[in-house]
């Protein structure tokens, strides 16, 4: 994770990388620091804990250097405390780096410059990086390029890094292996770098994304070269950016968490767009249309994914084997890429991912391309390295999520995930003509419903001041409300810090319902499908034995009503498509919790949006 940005221009840098910053913090904010060119001085602040933090320390009216680098972290190596913090210098104090990732092989390359005199400061396996690249540049009396690029030829990892040079304050120098880059490209010679194109947009649209391998030099007379480690020159590829700078801003909500949930019912539209036609009875996805005989014909399909995007994956199964009779397996990412899956020949394997970077998704899908299986990578960020490693896929087009909590990646998810079962089911001829119709008049009245859920927001208010204080929760659901049990429970627990646990309703028989007693609220998603009566008893076992019950009913509802203690009503739609709007109340409820218990909503402790390490 970590988020890096650099500058190099005629503007203050300091401003630029301070904002860059607070952009890219949902990558971690254990630290933050920056290192500028200020009056032929290279001058470095860092501190423990946010970007806020960092504020306190420089005086913004005397860095007037146009020159920097920044730098918010995720602690891997070493704990989160101001000296561990990047940037990290040389033992001149000349040349200082951030560096997003790990290097594996630090151990053994600090043992190798301890014994050459090298002496280090932090725990972190960075300032081996910027030594290794000192030590190479004096003995072999190379450019600081030369001199990194040799050091990255010694090192095994991942990594986003950037150099400013204190002897050179016209050139910035960066490299990419793993870890996500961007360069902006401005006018007159200005550059940005960044873990991702939020810190750039407002200044230039015109990005390109480093690949891995690549060393960008940026140069005040010489503008952009890329060169690969092996010294090869590559012609960079520029691409316009269609992000909007409003979707990065609050715009008057509180947080970036409630502004996300309330935009679901235009996120849901917007991953619709163009990809579904009620009156003609259509719905297409353009990434599955040089791959569909493959993916219908597919004998099964394996969706990869972590966090969030796994319990949209659990969704996925659910729609795809119900409308397209394809066996689907679902793999926590980091499980599947460690236990020698089977993969054959023709599987395909979908990756679901918000930013396009989880580390873990990455690697499964490398592992799944080089067995031979079509990897469909469903991501939300545009041009991710997920997106760029399958083969085809779908954008979600949610827009940017900067809550770390994900809420509207998940339903965009969904969308696509439905459609994609819509396109197979079709194809295969597994849905009835008068089914898929119903699905897509269905699709087509979801943001509207969603909107409607919404309004349920101070019933959901009132219901999170009176279990604000709990210390667990259960939630259980039954079918498609599987998973948003599991997705409900990781809302709460991940904002607020309150234990919960999703699981089948009728599991509950197994286990949880030892621990049911007055202090346990238990959430219970009852909609009217197959199996509501079934939920029903199961809500009546949970009463027997003390239980304090709030359930997620469908309008009109009235013998859950009876029986609960809390309802809030959804509309009524196709059961498959119920949570959709199931999860709403379930992220407002954990939202507010959050709120009520002083939590910071958009940067729980120790998570960070982006997972890029293992
Ligand atoms: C982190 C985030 C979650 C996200 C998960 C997977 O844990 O905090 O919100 O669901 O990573 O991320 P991805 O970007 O691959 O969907």
């Amino acid at each position: 994770m970590c988020g890096i940005v650099g500058y190099l221009g005629t503007k203050p840098a300091y401003p630029i990388l301070l904002k860059g910053l607070k952009r890219l913090e949902y990558r971690g904010y254990d630290s933050s620091g920056v290192a500028i060119i200020n009056n032929d001085e290279l001058e470095m602040f860092k501190c423990k804990g946010k970007v806020v933090n960092l504020e306190g320390i420089v005086d913004e009216k005397a860095m007037t250097g146009t020159i920097g680098i920044g730098h918010t972290r995720w602690a891997t190596h070493g704990v989160p405390n101001d000296v561990n913090a990047h940037p990290h210098m040389s033992e001149n104090s000349e040349l200082a780096i951030i560096h997003n990732g790990i290097i594996e092989n630090y151990g053994p390359l600090k043992t190798e410059l301890i014994k050459r005199g090298y002496t280090f400061q932090s725990d972190t396996d960075t300032e081996v990086l910027i030594k290794l690249i000192e030590e190479i540049q004096k003995k072999g009396k190379f450019d600081l390029f030369e001199a990194i690029r040799f050091a990255l030829k010694e090192v095994v990892g991942a990594y986003a890094m950037v150099v400013i040079n204190k002897k050179n304050p016209d050139q910035l120098i960066a490299a990419k292996m793993g870890s996500p880059l961007v360069v902006g490209i401005g006018k007159d010679n200005e550059f940005f770098f960044a873990s991702d194109a939020t810190p750039i947009i407002e200044y230039t649209k015109n990005v390109v994304y480093l690949e891995d391998g690549e060393i960008a030099i940026v140069d005040r007379q010489n503008g952009l070269k890329i060169r690969t480690i092996h010294n090869k020159t590559v012609k960079p590829f520029i691409q316009e950016l269609e992000m909007n700078l409003e979707t990065l801003e609050l715009g008057g909500y509180p947080h970036f968490m409630l502004k996300e949930i309330y935009e679901q019912p235009r996120s849901v539209k917007d991953s619709m767009r163009g990809r579904i036609q009620v009156n003609t009875g259509t719905v297409s996805l353009g990434g599955m249309r040089d791959y569909l005989d493959q993916m219908v014909n597919a004998k099964r399909i394996i969706i990869v994914a972590c966090g969030t995007s796994w319990h949209s994956a659990l969704l996925g199964e659910y729609l795809i084997e119900d409308l397209a009779r394809i066996p689907v397996e679902v793999e926590y990412a980091s499980e599947f890429r460690y236990r020698n899956p089977v993969i054959n020949e023709g599987d395909v394997v979908i990756a679901i991912s918000q930013s396009g970077e989880t580390a873990d998704t990455l690697a499964a899908i490398k592992l799944a391309k080089s067995k031979g299986a079509l990897i469909y990578g469903i991501c939300n960020v545009i041009g991710s390295t997920i997106a760029r490693e399958s083969h085809t896929g779908s954008y979600t087009h949610a827009g940017p999520e900067i809550g770390v909590a994900s809420t509207k990646a998940f339903t965009a998810q969904l969308t696509a995930l439905m459609l994609m079962a819509l396109v197979l089911g079709k194809e295969k001829g597994t849905i009835e003509a008068p089914t898929f119709q119903r699905l897509l008049v269905g699709m087509d009245a979801l943001p509207d419903k969603i909107e409607k859920v919404l309004k349920t927001n101070d019933v959901v208010y009132s219901i999170a001041e009176k279990f604000k204080d709990v210390n667990n929760m259960l939630y259980l659901g039954r079918g498609v409300n599987f998973p948003v049990a599991l997705e409900g429970a990781l809302k709460l627990k991940e904002i607020s810090y309150i234990h919960a646990e999703g699981y089948p309703a009728a599991e509950m028989k197994h286990g949880p319902i030892a621990l049911i007693d007055e202090n346990m609220p238990v959430i219970i998603i009852a909609t009217k499908d197959a199996s509501y009566e079934k939920v029903v008893s199961n809500m009546q076992e949970v009463k027997a034995r003390g239980g304090v019950i709030i359930a997620i009913v469908t309008e009109g509802d009235t013998q859950v009503k009876s029986i609960a203690d809390h309802v809030i009503e959804i509309p009524i739609t196709e059961s498959i498509l119920v949570p959709f709007l199931s999860v709403i109340p379930l992220q407002l409820l954990s939202y507010h919790i959050a709120v009520m218990r002083d939590c910071n909503v958009d940067q729980p402790r120790n998570l960070a949006k982006s997972v890029t390490v293992e």
